[in-house]
């Protein structure tokens, strides 16, 4: 048998513990898959007593991760302790100085430090992997680099945020307002330390950027994800789209475009009958269109224990089988500065629009809309109590800026009461 290949972990929470397990449960499977023994050697977190229900005793224990990384006897450095700076970022640094492959399901660390590391890590001949990073158990890095490496990549998308996913599918189900959904998802223990992160897009913002890094084969580039989360998403809105047959998502889209890459992060609408649309829970699905392979769509569990650490260990394997491939799918030097485009791809809207019941009131959005040049594809006014009318239109395709130009002039006219919701509907 071939020499061990010697693991250390640092940070020991819900992945680091599911890595642990499947290491000590599953090392005659380990062993025969990669023809070698894959053993941990060395540990760190913030607590060495803590019950985590794994059995670390007979690894070495280090207080200090950047320690852990220079270890001589580590040979892979499994960073597991988040956060995009700080001791993560140290210790990842230190790893590829000591000469270490690094597997990380760092999301933050990557989307805003991904490119240095990636060239630090081909300069010290290491490898960087990040399965465990983008949408938890589901092998979509994989996919991407290495599935589709003989496609040009249209288009990336998903829903890669299970929080998210939960709290406007739960809306939809139970008929309760945003604030109780978000409350009871932060009673299961859905949402991360700062909630933004999940609920603000962010972390789901993190993935796409890694993902559109891959697919164009430019530098990371979180900076240029144009950011909304699931805040000001209404149950109104989620109900209203529901009736005209669309889902609500959280849904993340890159593509490259004559004027630039385009990577955003908003709620769009997507037809209730499409893979997005039926898409439930907490789990996550990503879309990747290449121009050979035409679409496939994954689906699976985003988060938790085993799906998580099911990423990491598939990481670990390629590098005990000594498969190794650049971080981003091509060598780091090569990626391309991304020009983020300043104007999104022009695709139909749902509005929904407040409206004195008088006449003429109706007449007066829709001149509005047909000057900026903004066709009607269909319209729904529901019965109400109140003077104001909830009135619904779907648009044809429209540019970004003709509708903002829109949106600004039908929030000013005096039968519009309130400020008009705008949302993306996004072709499946
Ligand atoms: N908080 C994330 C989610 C998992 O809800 O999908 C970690 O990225």
């Amino acid at each position: 048998m071939n020499s061990p290949l010697r693991l250390g972990i640092a940070g020991l929470g819900t992945v680091g513990a599911g890595v642990v397990k499947i290491v000590r449960q599953k090392a005659n499977l380990l062993a025969a898959r990669a023809g070698r023994p894959v053993v941990i050697t060395a540990v760190s977190a913030r607590s060495r007593d803590k019950d985590r229900g794994v059995n670390i005793s007979d690894y070495a224990w280090e207080d200090d991760p950047v320690a852990l990384a220079r270890r001589a006897d580590v040979d892979v450095f499994i960073e597991l302790m988040g956060g995009s700076d700080g001791p993560a970022k140290a210790a990842t640094e230190a790893a590829i100085a000591a000469g270490k492959d690094v597997v990380t399901a760092n999301k933050a660390l990557l989307a805003h430090h991904g490119q240095e590391l990636a060239e630090a890590a081909e300069a010290a001949d290491c490898v960087i992997r990040f399965e465990a990073a983008v949408a938890g158990g589901i092998p979509v890095v994989k996919a991407l680099t290495e599935g589709l490496a003989g496609n040009d990549i249209s288009r990336v998308m998903g829903v890669m945020n299970g929080t998210c996913n939960y709290i406007l599918t739960r809306m939809q189900s139970s008929g309760l307002p945003y604030d109780v959904v978000f409350e009871e998802a932060n009673q299961l223990g859905y949402l991360e330390a700062d909630p933004t992160l999940d609920v603000g897009g962010i972390d789901a913002g993190h993935k796409l950027a890694l993902l559109a890094a891959i697919a164009f084969g430019t530098r990371v580039n979180f900076a240029g994800v144009t950011l909304e989360g699931i805040e000001r998403v209404t149950i109104e809105d989620i109900n209203h789209a529901a009736d005209m047959g669309f889902r609500i998502k959280l849904l993340g889209v890159c593509q490259m475009t004559g004027r630039g890459l385009e990577q955003r992060m908003s709620p769009c609408l997507v037809p209730a009958s499409s893979p997005l649309g039926q898409l439930e829970g907490g789990t996550n699905m990503v879309v990747l269109e290449g121009d050979n392979v035409e679409q496939i769509v994954l689906r699976g569990p985003g988060a938790g224990m085993g799906p998580t650490a099911s990423a990491v260990m598939g990481d670990v394997m390629d590098i005990a089988r000594g498969f190794r491939l650049p971080c981003f799918g091509q060598p780091a030097a090569g990626l391309a500065p991304a020009k983020p485009a300043r104007t999104t791809t022009p695709a139909p809207y749902y509005l929904r629009i407040g409206l004195e019941d008088k006449p003429g009131a109706l007449a007066k959005v829709a001149m509005v809309l047909g000057e900026a040049g903004i066709s009607i594809d269909r319209m729904r006014q529901y019965q109400h109590e109140e003077a104001t009318a909830p009135v619904l239109i779907m648009t044809h395709k429209a540019t970004r800026d003709a509708l903002e130009a829109a949106l600004a002039d039908i929030t000013r006219l005096d039968v519009v009461d309130g400020t008009p919701v705008a949302l993306r509907i996004e072709a499946t």
